[in-house]
């Protein structure tokens, strides 16, 4: 690995809008991933208020940041935001990532990264989403399940339930069995798999008893804190039918639900993963490179869990 660079008049900003944002782990990795490509880059974590969003970005624009993240609650608000979208951003309606670019002597637009700022007059904001291929990375990579042909239950229809559905369903999932407390929004996310992934079957309930399926996914916020219960209803499933089970969140490391799934048998894994890989896309995007992923994975271990 590099050293890391010092700060200088040369030094390209990267940064996370969020609000909370002060326990991002995005800032400990990311920069980690810069440092280890050589890049005399910094990425920095800004609390930046709904309201103040718009501002932000054109602030990042005018100062020719090479990127954003964007976070809580924010990834929904940015995407009229934008001057362009990249498919990712259309198909999945939200936007993590920004890219800034300028055009090149050929009229091409390219990353900030390939210009020195004072060649750089006339910018604009791309969004990106790298959250749902984040998804689909990490249950193969972490679990060894794949998207294609399998038959998940995923727990929650939220932001985040809703991209990983509409992610696997896109991926050629056979079957997916949503749950959610508030059953209008599972409903929805049926009715638009429906429309844009046909061939993938949703049924909006727990599977019966008898029917085991590769993976059950929590996507609720259920677990991030102490005396949380199960987000899902013993009565009705058992963590026995689930090959794998992949918990989103990664803070606190082990939720209950991951605790009592990897003692049942289940193959498990959080949302570590996850983080790692929208991250390591997002530098991917902004650096032209690929990401690496051993130093990035080592600073948010390291971040998270403290080793
Ligand atoms: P995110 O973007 O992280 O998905 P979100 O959109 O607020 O955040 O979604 C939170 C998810 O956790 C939802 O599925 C939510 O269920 P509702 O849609 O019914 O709100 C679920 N959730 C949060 N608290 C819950 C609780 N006490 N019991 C059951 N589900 C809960």
């Amino acid at each position: 690995m590099s050293d890391r660079q010092e700060i200088d008049a040369r030094t390209r900003i990267c940064a996370v809008y969020g609000d909370p944002v002060k326990h991002s782990a995005s800032p400990a990795f990311q920069n980690a991933g810069m440092a280890a490509l050589g890049l005399n880059w910094r990425y920095l974590a800004f609390n930046v208020r709904p309201q103040d969003l718009k501002e932000a970005i054109e602030g990042a624009r005018r100062m020719k940041f090479i990127g954003l993240n964007l976070t809580v609650p924010h990834k929904l608000l940015a995407y009229s935001m934008l001057n362009e979208l990249d498919e990712s951003a259309k198909t999945w309606q939200a936007v993590n990532t920004v890219r800034f670019e300028a055009p090149d002597s050929t009229g091409q637009w390219k990353g900030l990264a390939e210009f020195a700022p004072e060649e750089i007059t006339d910018v604009r904001a791309v969004g990106y989403n790298t959250d749902a291929d984040a998804i689909v990375r990490s249950i193969e990579e972490d679990l060894g399940v794949v998207a294609q042909g399998a038959t998940i239950l995923i727990l929650g229809a939220g932001g985040a339930g809703q991209t990983a559905a509409l992610k696997l369903a896109a991926s050629g999932a056979k079957k997916l069995y949503l749950v959610n407390r508030t059953i209008e929004k599972a409903e929805a996310v049926q009715k638009e798999i429906a429309t844009r992934y046909p061939d993938t079957e949703t049924v909006v309930n727990y599977p019966d008893r008898a029917s085991n399926v590769d993976l059950v996914l929590n996507a609720t916020s259920l677990g991030l804190r102490a005396g949380d219960p199960l987000p899902f209803d013993s009565n009705k499933f058992s963590l026995s039918q689930a090959g794998a089970a992949y918990d989103m969140i990664y803070r606190p490391a082990e939720t209950p639900f991951f605790t009592k799934a990897r003692d049942t048998g289940c193959a498990t894994a959080n949302g570590l993963g996850m983080l790692l890989y929208q991250g390591a896309k997002a530098l991917e995007i902004w650096s032209g490179k690929p990401a690496p992923i051993e130093p990035m994975k080592k600073a948010l271990l390291n971040n998270i869990y403290g080793k």
